[in-house]
């Protein structure tokens, strides 16, 4: 009886440790992924890993904006559709940018330079980094920001859009309701989307876009919105908010899973070197970094002031909100626990990106990094009280650094984002950009 009870258990041991991927009980990196998933915030490795996009029901979506893939590839065409900008400060600049000016597949959905222009801007060079004001533009006209473009890359694992997250009805906003002020762009948080969704709705007029009748009423684009959204009355169909849900799913479809840190969470051990996983390690251990970077996009719905410059020096033009950008969530929440907290952004394709930190203060991610670990602030009008507890120091020895660094430059490098970009725009215009000299650049 006792034999026959052991014989059961052992079998039931051995069928379990089957069921598992092999690769938790008998590979090389065991160690290593278990370390993983005892630091990942469900426990497991699948709390890290992206969705792998081929199953839509896998990405994080809106309940109130469900994907569909017509959905996401209307998306896909009007974040690059420069026909729709119809509503430009200077007549010259008229279905010359788009989203995308600002937030383009080569420089890893960011902008390429350290202030990205839309409206008022010409010229695109190899990855953004040639976009200059347009000289017949005024400064106080041209469309800029006072804070570096985030990327828009896995921001389906974000609840809450721009530094200071003020975008989104859900999660950490509610309670919030005080400062959405009435007539501003944040005011459409009262539309009770999430923060893709409602960052959509809110840029579509920030950047100057709008319907363009004859574009969007043709053939091409009326069939994929009735694709896109069966359900809308056709008076209900071609409108501002269509357009904006159906930008938001395509932003939800961009995700980095063909990094080979994504591609060794789902078992091919031999993607990433000896040195690259060591940097992992201590990303996840010693360097304390999964602290704030975890989950699938190594970010976090959280604020923390690091005490980092804000967008300044002479190549920056003046934009508006300059000052309330500075104080980061604060800016925003005006509760001065939130003072100069900035959201935790995501860590993959840094190195398309050139500029980092809110105030693209850093031109290389080692830097960064060595910032990170030094935890001396270098932006003195931020108090020392505000900083977070995890910005101190940690000593790490030179070697480590460097395996950190390959570890986030290459490991979590997507190469082959441009999967996401259309092939050509209905309208037939260049994209990103569509001024003379960007087309010169890009489309000739
Ligand atoms: C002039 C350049 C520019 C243009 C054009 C532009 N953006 Fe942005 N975008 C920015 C900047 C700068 C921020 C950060 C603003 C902030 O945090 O205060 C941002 C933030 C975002 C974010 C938030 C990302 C995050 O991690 O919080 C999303 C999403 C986004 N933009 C999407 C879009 C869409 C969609 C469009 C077109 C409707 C667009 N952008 C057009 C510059 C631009
Ligand atoms: C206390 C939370 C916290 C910890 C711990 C932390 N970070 Fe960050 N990280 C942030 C925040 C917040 C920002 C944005 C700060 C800003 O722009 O003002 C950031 C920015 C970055 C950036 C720049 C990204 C970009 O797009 O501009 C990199 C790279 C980075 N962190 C890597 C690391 C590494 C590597 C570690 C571990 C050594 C680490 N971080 C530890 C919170 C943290």
């Amino acid at each position: 009886m006792k034999f026959n009870i052991y014989i059961i258990l052992s079998l039931l041991i051995l069928l379990s440790a089957c069921g598992k991927e092999d690769r938790t009980n008998f590979s090389k990196d065991k160690d290593l992924y278990d370390l993983l998933a005892s630091k990942s915030p469900k426990g497991t490795l699948e709390g890290l890993m992206l969705a792998k996009g081929d199953r839509l029901s896998h990405i994080p979506q809106d309940p109130k904006n469900p994907l569909n893939s017509s959905k996401i590839q209307l998306g896909k065409l009007m974040f690059h559709e420069t026909g729709l900008a119809i509503d430009p400060q200077n007549s010259i600049s008229m279905n010359t940018y788009s989203c995308a000016s600002c937030h383009h597949a080569e420089a890893g959905f960011q902008s390429g330079k350290r202030q990205g222009i839309g409206d008022g801007g010409e010229g695109f060079g190899i990855s953004g980094e040639g976009r200059h004001r347009n000289s017949n533009y005024p400064t106080n006209k041209i469309d800029v920001q006072p804070i570096k473009s985030p990327t828009v890359l896995n921001s389906a694992y974000q609840k809450l859009m721009l530094w200071n997250g003020q975008f989104g009805a859900t999660d950490k906003n509610i309670g919030t309701e005080s400062n959405w002020a009435p007539g501003s762009p944040i005011a459409n948080n009262y539309l009770g989307y999430e923060g893709v969704e409602t960052q959509a709705l809110a840029g579509f007029d920030v950047h100057r876009l709008g319907i363009k009748k004859d574009l969007l009423e043709d053939n091409t684009y009326k069939l994929l919105f009735e694709n896109a959204f069966p359900d809308a009355p056709p008076q209900a169909l071609i409108t501002t908010q269509n357009i904006a849900l159906a930008i938001a799913a395509y932003e939800r479809s961009l995700l980095s899973n063909a990094a080979p840190y994504q591609k060794w969470l789902r078992g091919d051990e031999n993607v990433m070197t000896t040195a690259q996983k060591n940097g992992m390690k201590l990303f996840f251990d010693k360097a304390q970094c999964y602290q704030c970077h975890n989950g699938p996009a190594l970010n976090s719905n959280e604020f923390y002031a690091l005490g980092m410059q804000d967008l300044e020096g002479s190549d920056i033009i003046e934009a508006a909100g300059a000052d309330d950008a500075k104080l980061g969530r604060g800016g925003f929440t005006k509760l001065s626990q939130d003072m100069y907290k900035f959201k935790v952004p995501q860590l993959y394709n840094l190195r398309d990106a050139i500029f980092y930190g809110h105030g693209a203060s850093f031109d290389n991610i080692a830097k960064v990094i060595q910032y990170k670990l030094e935890g001396k602030k270098e932006n003195n009008s931020v108090p020392s009280t505000q900083l977070s507890h995890f910005f101190k120091k940690i000593d790490l020895t030179d070697t480590e650094i460097e395996n950190l660094t390959d570890f986030i430059t290459n490991s979590l490098y997507d190469a082959s984002l441009s999967r996401y970009l259309p092939n050509s725009l209905p309208s037939g215009n260049c994209f990103p950009n569509n001024d003379s000299l960007s087309k010169k650049e890009i489309c000739q």
